[in-house]
């Protein structure tokens, strides 16, 4: 793959050069690079296997309706914003903020919001890689054959025998994150991008071919209603915070990620343009696994609401009935293997950048360190779904009763830390940034950057500001 060397590639050698620690830096050989790298972050179980149950946790329609509207006005200029860091500041997260805010002449406090995204990154690691394990799991049960023909019971029986036993779990957790701990120690360039260029349009065919066969079930106009007919009764003032923090959370906002990403992206490339496709397609996934997955739903009588199992209960199913089901089968949990490795990959990563910067660790050591942590906290978000199911570390709080390990790190992170880091995002750049550098880091036409500024210093600080004080009260 070829260097790009382009004003960015000088731009970045003169940063490195008044900071010392500062490793040489690398940058995508393309837009399209870094636009499938995006891309990569952000599809993921989030898509796949979160937004289809926690829409059907949230009633339908409505939530769709609120999550499609907070990708809008909440999640494309947060995402244009953290790119834009990314790229002006040209280093790793906490770095980045660090140099606009000594450029800037800003208290150098607001390095704390990328380290706010450090943490929330490593908090999502450690349960994204459980849930990464069951995928893993699900590809043996696919490929073995296990799957055909069966009936709806024993398909949910295959799951709950997977969650109940904690060895398994282990198991697949432990190769899970080893997997992302080895494309993580090689570096960004060594497979990363080579990867979802091929991985990223395969999982995208297979789900449209999944909507296919969802569509001869004959019930796929009963979940086009439940997906897009909003009926606001069924939404909850929590509902509404859950849709915010998945915006967040399938965006790869809120942690430093997309700066991250960013600051390899070349100069000259439209950041707004870039941000919008990928948040389109994003989205675009997301509603594909809700089109493939809720008439399956229904034609089977499940439940919509049946929480972080419902895609291992339904898929199963049409890979039972469909032709060639078990190969159908493999090859989709392989892809979901692969969009979930490509996040995980992005969320380890600004924590191992971190390290290597600021403990001064090789990247071998800061993985090593890093990966081992984020695994170990993996274990109680294991037990917390079997042996520990009862056990609410914090089920004092009325806020927190009966919530699991597993529960309040996911609660804690999408809910709370991404929102919040989000907001302060947008504040920093709609409020503290010099609107030159904006303009130039930009470089849109008048009305499409008055648009994106008006919206990032009005609208998206004031919606996460009230979505977020109407929860706490
Ligand atoms: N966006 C990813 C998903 O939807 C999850 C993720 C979050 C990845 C944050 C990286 C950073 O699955």
């Amino acid at each position: 793959m070829t260097q790009s060397v382009t004003s960015a590639a000088a731009s970045g050698a003169a940063s490195s050069a008044s900071g010392a620690t500062s490793p040489k830096r690398a940058f995508w050989s393309s837009r399209m690079a870094f636009i499938l790298a995006a891309t990569g972050s952000a599809v993921g179980l989030g898509n796949i296997w979160k937004f289809p149950y926690i829409t059907g946790e949230n009633g339908g329609g409505a939530f769709v309706l609120v999550y499609l509207l907070c990708i809008a006005i909440v999640g494309i200029p947060i995402m244009m914003a953290e790119v834009l860091i990314g790229r002006r500041g040209g280093r790793s997260p906490v770095s980045s903020m660090g140099i606009l805010c000594q450029r800037d002449k800003l208290h150098a406090r607001w390095r704390w919001l990328a380290g706010i995204g450090v943490l929330a990154s490593f908090l999502i690691l450690s349960f994204y890689s459980v849930i990464g394990g069951w995928a893993l799991s699900y590809v043996g049960t696919a490929g073995t054959g296990q799957l055909s023909g069966q009936s709806s019971e024993s398909i949910g029986a295959i799951f709950s025998g997977l969650l109940a036993d904690p060895g398994t779990l282990l198991i697949w957790h432990t190769l899970f994150m080893a997997l992302t701990m080895l494309v993580v120690a090689r570096g960004l360039r060594g497979g990363l991008e080579r990867a979802v260029t091929i991985l990223m349009p395969a999982l995208f065919v297979l789900l449209l071919l999944l909507v296919g066969y969802a569509m001869t079930t004959g019930y796929f106009g009963q979940a086009v209603t439940f997906l897009f007919q909003p009926d606001f009764s069924k939404l909850s003032t929590e509902g509404i915070l859950v849709a915010l923090g998945h915006a967040f959370f399938t965006l790869s906002l809120g942690m430093g990620v997309m700066m991250a990403y960013g600051s390899y992206l070349p100069k000259g490339v439209s950041i707004a343009r870039t941000s919008i496709l990928v948040s389109v397609m994003d989205t675009g996934v997301a509603l594909l696994a809700g089109l493939a997955i809720f008439p399956l739903v229904f034609a089977n009588g499940l439940e919509p609401g049946a929480g972080p199992g419902l895609i291992f209960q339904t898929l199963p199913l049409a890979f039972a009935q469909m032709p060639f089901g078990s190969l159908f089968g493999t090859l989709f949990f392989v892809l979901l293997v692969f969009a979930a490795w490509t996040s995980a990959i992005s969320l380890l990563e600004p924590l191992v950048e971190w390290l290597e910067e600021r403990r001064g660790l090789n990247r071998m050591i800061s993985t090593l360190g890093a990966g081992i942590a984020a695994w170990l906290l993996g274990i109680g978000s294991i037990l917390s779904l079997n042996e520990w199911s009862g056990f609410a570390p914090l089920g004092m709080f009325a806020a927190f009763e009966g919530k699991t390990i597993f529960d309040l790190l996911d609660f804690l992170t999408a809910n709370i830390l991404l929102p919040l880091c989000g907001l302060l995002v947008a504040v920093f750049v709609g409020w503290f940034m010099a609107r030159q550098a904006l303009e130039n880091e930009l470089s849109m036409g008048g009305r499409s950057f008055a648009l994106w500024y008006g919206v990032l210093r009005y609208v998206t600080p004031i919606a996460v500001a009230i979505v977020f004080i109407y929860n706490l009260l």
